[in-house]
C-alpha cells in the first residue's frame, strides 16, 4: 500500500489490536463507574474559540483546524476540559453538585509523533465539578490509581506526581519574584524535567531574575519530600492543602504510590491549586496521566465560579507499559459453536439452529460456501470455536446432533436446539 495514504501519528485498529483497546476501556468504565461516576460524549469538533479561551499556547498550537464550508472556525478537540466546561456551564444551575462525569474521548493533537505521542489518541477523562475540597481531589487522584491498579500495575510499576500551583506560586513570592513572569517560569519548571539541565538554566536566565532568585528556584526545584514543605518557614496555603491532601492520600491507603514533586506544575493554563502527573517508576517514558485543579474555567463559560478538578489519561504510554509487562489478555476470537454440515442438504436446518442459538447471545459461524467436512472442522479450530455441532444425515433423521467439545475433544449427541 502506498504509505502518504495514511495519516501520519494514526493508528488503524485491527481485531486483535481493538481487542485491547476495548480491554482497556472496559477496565476504565468499571473503575470510573465504582466512584460513582457518570459517563459522557461530546462532539469531535468544536468551535476554535473554545481553545482559546483559556487552554494556553501549547495547546492552540497544536490544534487541527479548519474553517468548514459556512465559514466557521472549528478545531477537533485535543483534550476535553473545555468542552465539559461549555457543557456544564450549559445545565450548572439545574443539576445537583458535585458533577461527577467521565469520558472515553479519542482526541487530535499536531504534535511531533514519538514514543508514547500520537497525533489521535484516547484518553480517561474524570472530572467533579462544583466541589473545592481535598476529598474531592483524593477521590480523582483514586479514580486514577485505582484504574491502573484494576489493570494489573502495582506501586512498582508507577508513582502520582503531585503538587500544587498556589504553593509554587507562594514560594515565588516569598523569593520576591515579580507575578507577571510567574507564567513563563511555569512553562520552564514544567519543562525541566524533559530538557537537559543547560537549557533549564538558559531558560531561567533569560527571565528577569536576580542571581538570588535564581538560587531560590533552584533550592525550589530540590524540594523533596513532604517534609522539606512543613519546613519551610513561610505561611502558604498551597502547602497547607497539599499537607492535608497527602494526609488523606496515606488514610485511605494511596500513600505507597506517591509523592511530591516540585516540578509538576503542568503546561495547561487552566489550573489552579492541586495538580498531578502519574509516570512509570523507570521514567522512560512521558506521563501516563496529568490533572488537576481547575477553579476558574467555569467562569469563563457562565460568568460564574464553579471549583472543579479531573485528569485526563491516554492510552498509548499506558498500552506500551501495559504490552510491556505482558497484561493484555491473549486475543482470542470469540466463537461458541461452528456449525459443520455434511452436505448442502442440510443447510435449512444449519440456518435455522443458527438463529436460535445467536438470539439466546451465543457467537456462531458457519461456512457460507460448500466444504467438506474436514475444511469446514479446520476452520473452526482455526477460529478457536469452543464447540463444533456436526449436522450428519443419520442423526437428524432421529432427531439429533453431535456436538463436539474442541479443547477435549470429548462428543455427545444433543438434540436440536430449539427457541
Ligand atoms: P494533558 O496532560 O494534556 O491533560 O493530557 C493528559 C494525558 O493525555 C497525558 O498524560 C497523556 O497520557 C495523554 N496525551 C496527551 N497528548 C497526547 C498525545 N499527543 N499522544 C498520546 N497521548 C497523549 C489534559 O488533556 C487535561 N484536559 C486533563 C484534565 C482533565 N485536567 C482536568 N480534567
Amino acid at each position: 500500500m502506498r504509505r502518504e495514504l495514511t495519516v501520519r501519528g494514526t493508528r488503524d485498529f485491527y481485531p486483535d489490536s481493538y481487542d485491547r483497546i476495548r480491554f482497556l476501556f472496559e477496565s476504565w468504565r468499571k473503575t470510573a463507574r465504582s466512584y460513582g461516576f457518570e459517563e459522557i460524549e461530546a462532539p469531535m469538533i468544536e468551535t476554535l474559540e473554545l481553545y482559546r479561551i483559556k487552554s494556553g499556547d501549547e495547546i492552540v498550537g497544536q490544534l487541527y483546524h479548519f474553517t468548514d464550508k459556512g465559514g466557521r472556525e472549528l478545531a477537533l478537540r485535543p483534550e476535553l476540559t473545555p468542552t465539559v466546561a461549555r457543557m456544564i456551564a450549559a445545565v450548572q444551575n439545574q443539576i445537583a453538585k458535585p458533577i461527577k462525569w467521565f469520558s472515553i474521548p479519542r482526541c487530535m493533537r499536531y504534535e511531533k509523533p514519538q514514543k508514547g505521542r500520537l497525533r489521535e489518541f484516547f484518553q480517561l477523562n474524570v472530572d467533579v465539578v462544583g466541589e473545592d475540597s481535598e476529598t474531592a481531589d483524593l477521590e480523582v487522584i483514586g479514580v486514577a490509581i485505582d484504574s491502573l491498579i484494576d489493570l494489573g500495575l502495582t506501586e512498582k510499576d508507577f508513582v502520582v506526581k503531585i503538587n500544587n500551583r498556589d504553593f509554587v506560586s507562594e514560594y515565588f513570592r516569598h523569593e520576591g519574584i515579580d507575578p507577571a513572569i510567574e507564567h513563563g517560569l511555569f512553562k520552564v519548571i514544567d519543562n525541566a524535567p524533559k530538557a537537559p539541565p543547560e537549557a533549564t538554566e538558559d531558560a531561567l536566565r533569560k527571565l528577569p531574575l536576580s542571581e538570588e532568585q535564581r538560587g531560590g528556584i533552584e533550592s525550589y526545584l530540590r524540594l523533596a519530600t513532604a517534609e522539606d514543605l512543613r519546613s519551610l518557614d513561610f505561611e502558604s496555603a498551597g502547602r497547607d492543602s497539599l499537607s492535608r491532601l497527602f494526609g488523606l492520600l496515606d488514610t485511605a491507603g494511596f500513600g505507597p504510590y506517591c509523592s511530591f514533586d516540585p516540578s509538576v506544575v503542568r503546561g495547561l493554563d487552566y489550573y489552579t491549586g492541586t495538580v498531578f502527573e502519574i509516570f512509570d517508576r523507570s521514567e522512560r517514558m512521558r506521563a501516563i496521566c496529568g490533572g488537576g485543579r481547575y477553579n476558574h474555567l467555569l467562569r469563563e463559560f457562565s460568568g460564574q465560579d464553579l471549583p472543579a478538578c479531573g485528569f485526563g489519561m491516554g492510552d498509548v504510554v499506558l498500552s506500551e507499559i501495559l504490552q510491556d509487562r505482558g497484561l493484555f489478555p491473549p486475543y482470542s476470537p470469540p466463537l461458541d459453536y461452528y456449525l459443520v454440515r455434511i452436505s448442502g442438504e442440510q443447510l435449512p436446518l444449519l440456518l435455522k439452529t443458527a438463529r436460535v442459538l445467536r438470539r439466546r447471545g451465543l457467537r456462531v459461524e458457519y461456512s457460507y460456501g460448500e466444504q467438506n467436512v474436514k475444511k469446514q472442522m479446520a476452520r473452526a479450530s482455526k477460529l478457536g470455536a469452543s464447540k463444533v455441532l456436526i449436522f450428519g444425515e443419520d442423526e437428524i433423521a432421529r432427531g439429533r446432533l453431535v456436538e463436539k467439545d474442541l479443547a477435549t475433544g470429548e462428543e455427545r449427541e444433543v438434540s436440536f436446539p430449539r427457541s
